[in-house]
């Protein structure tokens, strides 16, 4: 059993943010009270790792450093993990959760970057402008409106419905585009959009199609030949989500035929490690495609966003124990502390803690104001707020009920 033992200072709450992550966090905690910051531009090497995650609070990181199971065990004192980024493969999720460790992330501070991405995209495809581009480039001059077009009326299909497919749904249509849209789950359609009947039926009624899903076993290889068989004649293929959507054959097939008139395309089956890395792929052949290196979420705004999100759910956190949104841990949303004592407890998810944890209470003769509980497969967390005087008390006991993992009080 590890444990907080009693609400520590701010100045004393060490804070560590590495691979230089935006300035925009550092800044959430110093507006908030913490001092103790240490920052890095670039990951640490495994001994300086160890060193600096000694007596740190709470780890800020991106996508390099690797949280596994050992680096866990040399940060006794960690009470969170924010990645500040998308993903959280990075991060031993099944660890942190056992060490009662909750990692937050920001899986919608780009939401807005790719979405602007796409919109321009589709507006250059529809006019042309990548063939017209790439044949400048080499001397030729293409000046012809042959399959050049507005965007407005044009319909747009939107496959996933989601936080990006319904912010481009709304740009599209502010456009003067109409928009359809087919997920798997039930939404509520914004603006004007309507629900395609199935997806075969939006590919062939759609001029621009765009992808906004996640990767699961039904998303890959969704664009398959089969598919393209569906889309309709000139159409305009997108897709910014993941690369294995996209069956790169089938549309580079597509586009010899001219069953696709154009294609953007940010991420694909396989993907350079680095920027040193050559990319290599079918589409580099075809002047009417957009290829970027995955950077449909990467843009300034984005960052300080995500730096911002991050910082303040771990701010939350510190202050007053809420875990909305983490990615691993039981989600307990708290209002704030108003005069009372909050002890946060964490155990292993075991039959019967709840009911010695409120014994403990009732032989501690303290007043429990209002109690919040949420357990996942491995962790319970229970926060309860008491009443001052008898809150010392309670929470030396609390931490040695049996399945403990950790316990901190806030006042
Ligand atoms: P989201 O989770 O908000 O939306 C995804 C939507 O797809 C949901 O509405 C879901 O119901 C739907 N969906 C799931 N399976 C489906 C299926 N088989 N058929 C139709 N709809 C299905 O996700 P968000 O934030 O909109 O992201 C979408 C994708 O964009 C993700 O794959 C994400 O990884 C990717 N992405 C790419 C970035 C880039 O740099 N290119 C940056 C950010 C996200």
């Amino acid at each position: 059993m590890t444990s907080q033992n009693t609400s520590l200072a701010k100045d004393n709450i060490k804070i560590v943010l590495l691979e230089g992550i935006h300035p925009s966090a550092e800044e959430v905690f110093r507006s908030d009270g913490y001092s103790s910051i240490f920052t890095a531009a670039k990951s640490l090497p495994q001994d300086e790792l160890r060193e600096v995650l000694a007596d740190a609070n709470f780890l800020g990181i991106r996508s390099r450093t690797q949280v596994t199971p050992e680096l866990l065990s040399f940060a006794p004192k960690l009470s969170a993990i924010g990645c500040f980024c998308i993903g959280t493969n990075q991060v031993d999720l099944e660890a942190a959760t056992k060490q009662g460790i909750p990692v937050f992330n920001a899986p919608f501070a780009n939401t807005r970057s790719v979405a602007e991405l796409v919109l321009a995209e589709i507006i250059l495809l529809l006019r042309g402008v990548p063939a017209k581009n790439a044949a400048a480039h080499r001397g030729e001059w293409l000046k012809s409106a042959t399959n050049s077009f507005e965007t407005r009326g044009k319909i747009l299909g939107i496959v996933g419905y989601g936080h990006i497919g319904t912010q481009i749904g709304i740009l599209a249509e502010n456009l003067g585009m109409k928009v359809q849209f087919f997920d798997i789950n039930k939404k509520l359609s914004l603006g004007n959009a309507r629900t395609a009947s199935s997806f075969h039926k939006l590919l062939e009624t759609s001029d621009v199609v765009t992808f906004h899903v996640p990767e699961t076993e039904q998303t890959q290889n969704m664009m398959n030949q089969q598919a393209f068989d569906h889309l309709k004649k000139g159409a305009i293929l997108v897709n910014a989500s993941r690369g294995t959507v996209v069956d790169i054959d089938a549309l580079a097939n597509g586009l010899e035929t001219g069953k696709v008139n154009g294609a953007a395309l940010d991420v694909f089956p396989i993907e350079p490690k680095s920027n040193q890395e050559e990319f290599v792929s079918k589409l580099c052949q075809f002047d009417n495609t957009i290829l970027t290196p995955h950077i449909g979420g990467s843009t300034k705004e984005a960052q300080v966003n995500i730096g911002i999100e991050v910082s303040e759910k771990l701010v939350k956190y510190s202050n007053n124990g809420s875990t909305l949104s983490s990615v691993n841990f039981p989600e307990v949303g708290l209002p704030e502390l108003m005069g009372k004592h909050r002890i946060c407890h964490i155990h292993h998810n075991e039959p019967g803690i709840l009911a010695k944890i409120n014994d403990m209470f009732s032989e501690s003769g303290a007043n429990i104001v209002s109690q919040y509980l949420q357990t996942n497969a491995n962790v319970g967390y229970v926060v309860t707020d008491i009443d001052q005087t008898s809150s010392e008390d309670a929470f030396e006991k609390m931490k040695l009920i049996k399945g403990t993992i950790k316990s901190r009080i806030l006042y």
